[in-house]
């Protein structure tokens, strides 16, 4: 499965030939201004709440691919309001999609659209099918439900968490959730991009090491096969 880095929470992913998008703020984020958003496409963009560093360029981006939109039953009802195409869920649900199994979990979290609506809980995903299995887990803070995880889900290949602190969990709460969700291969995100969630990379990678896990902290831009 390839992943690519788009900045904030935002990454691009290819798995079983199809192409996901999940909480994009591109155009907006100076630190990703050196991607093209007219060069991404996407199947599906995956949202994990309503606020504007995980949707400002869903609508660009569901327009320019006639992507659907996976989010909570407020955001995805936002979005069809406007016209998008979109596949609501809610907590604790699972749904079987063309690419895999997508489970709407429990963050931690507020949640607003950029009007101000009300956008329902905040949420994360667990998506898998028959070669891999990862956790995206949103803005969330970490939280005794991430243990409900491995009881409920496949194996983690990976997890993709917030590890900026001041809006979600820090690095250091991100080392206990990686233990909770038993899983030792964590990709960084929710770092960086403002002044209130700028870390030491190095005192993050050496939290996770000291914990016998890899914190994978991808450049803007970059992709790997995990
Ligand atoms: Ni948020
Ligand atoms: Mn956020």
């Amino acid at each position: 499965m390839q992943l690519t880095y788009l900045g904030q929470s935002a990454f691009h992913i290819e798995m079983n030939g199809t192409q996901l998008i999940l909480d994009p703020m591109i155009s907006s984020n100076p630190l990703a201004s050196h991607i093209d958003l007219s060069s991404l496409h996407s199947d599906y963009i995956l949202l994990s709440h309503g606020h504007g560093d995980h949707v400002a360029d869903a609508e660009t981006l569901a327009k320019q691919s006639h992507a659907k939109i996976i989010a909570g039953y407020e955001v995805v009802t936002w979005y069809e309001n406007k016209g998008f195409a979109g596949h609501p869920m809610n907590l604790g649900g699972k749904y079987k999609f063309d690419f895999g199994t997508v489970k709407y979990v429990q963050a931690v979290h507020s949640s607003m659209l950029p009007d101000g609506s009300y956008g329902g809980p905040s949420g994360g995903f667990v998506i898998w099918n028959e070669e891999k299995s990862f956790y995206f887990a949103g803005d969330t803070a970490l939280t005794l439900d991430m243990k409900l995880i491995p009881m409920t889900c496949p194996t983690l290949d990976f997890a993709i968490l917030p590890i900026g602190d001041n809006f979600t969990m820090g690095y250091e709460d991100a080392v206990l959730a990686a233990e909770f969700i038993q899983c030792d291969t964590i990709v960084g995100c929710h770092y960086d991009t403002f002044g209130y969630i700028k870390i030491d990379h190095e005192a993050a990678i050496a939290e996770f090491k000291n914990a016998g896990k890899n914190l994978i902290l991808l450049n803007i831009d970059q992709s790997i096969n995990l």
